[in-house]
């Protein structure tokens, strides 16, 4: 098995790195920018092919496509992983603020499976997982860049795995909830004792991408009790309402900004609102 993962340089990506290399005859492809971590994480695994790329730079995909296929001549799994947070609100980031952020989250994840889908598709049965997240599904103040990314994210996913069925390659989706990595350090949640336990790990996260990808599984949240989140959003929006804009104790930020962080306003803008349930 030939799995690409994206973000392989931390966090999520690096912890699903090492759960698919577990896999019997995996053969991984990280892609990052930071190349040294990559050739650390891959002496770690006892090998895997190492590209360091800026996945939003107009000649990444082709470049990674050619060679992966150059490398491998096949591709069983690709994991559009790689991403970052918001800016925080949008009186703050505006709209240059909303497309840098739709450049990674989005367009780099549609872009890079747009090059790799002719080799996924000779490589049959393969799969893409996709990873959005909670804010993929419900909104909350100061991270409507990224939930607007994460939105967008999921809605292509959903199409996409009805789309690319008849041809064979699964598209998985997966919705992780709070993880405390080095871009989304939730140190407003793990710093509380009274939220901690909403903190979850990079390797529940990686499990859930084995399900999406490996066990074609079409949704995963995860943890999974995050799939209620949305289920009471739908049911009654006015009490998701109240519980996202209701203080700062259940509405951690996320954004590493450290002004944003501090809830200091450099400019008269509004302050920052609490983000919500998931980042
Ligand atoms: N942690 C959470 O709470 C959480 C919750 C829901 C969803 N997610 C999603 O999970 C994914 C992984 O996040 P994480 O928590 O593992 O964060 P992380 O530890 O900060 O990892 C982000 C990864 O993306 C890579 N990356 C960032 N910009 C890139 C670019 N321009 N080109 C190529 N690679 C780039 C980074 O590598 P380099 O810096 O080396 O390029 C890094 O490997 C993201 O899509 C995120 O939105 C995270």
């Amino acid at each position: 098995m030939i799995a690409l993962v994206t973000g392989a340089s931390s966090g999520i990506g690096a912890a699903t790195a090492r759960r698919l290399a577990r896999e019997p005859g995996a053969r991984l492809v990280l892609v990052a920018r930071r190349r040294e971590r990559l050739e650390a994480l891959a002496a770690e695994l006892g090998g895997a092919t190492v590209i360091a790329a800026d996945l939003t730079d107009p000649g990444a995909p082709a470049r990674i496509a050619a060679e992966v296929e150059r490398e491998h001549g096949r591709l069983d799994l690709l994991v559009n992983n790689a991403g970052a947070p918001g800016r925080g609100s949008f009186g703050r980031g505006g709209w240059a603020g909303v497309q840098a952020i739709m450049a990674l989250n989005f367009d780099s994840q549609v872009r890079l499976t747009e090059a790799l889908l002719p080799l996924l598709r000779r490589s049959v049965p393969s799969a893409i997982v996709n990873v959005a997240s909670v804010a993929g599904r419900v909104a909350r103040a100061s991270a409507g860049d990224y939930s607007a990314s994460k939105f967008a994210l999921t809605g292509w996913t959903e199409a996409l795995h009805l789309e690319e069925r008849r041809h064979g390659v699964h598209v998985g989706l997966v919705l992780p909830g709070f993880v405390a990595t080095e871009g989304f350090p939730q140190r407003e949640l793990v710093n509380r004792r009274l939220t901690r336990w909403l903190v979850s790990s990079e390797d529940k996260v990686a499990e859930a991408i084995v399900d999406a990808g490996l066990r074609r599984k079409a949704e995963r949240y995860a943890p999974r009790p995050y799939a209620l989140v949305p289920v009471v959003r739908a049911l009654a929006p006015p009490l998701y309402r109240r519980a996202v804009g209701g203080g700062r104790r259940f509405t951690p930020g996320t954004a590493t900004n450290p002004v944003q962080e501090a809830g200091r306003v450099p400019d008269g803008h509004e302050p920052p609102a609490g983000p919500g349930p998931a980042s």
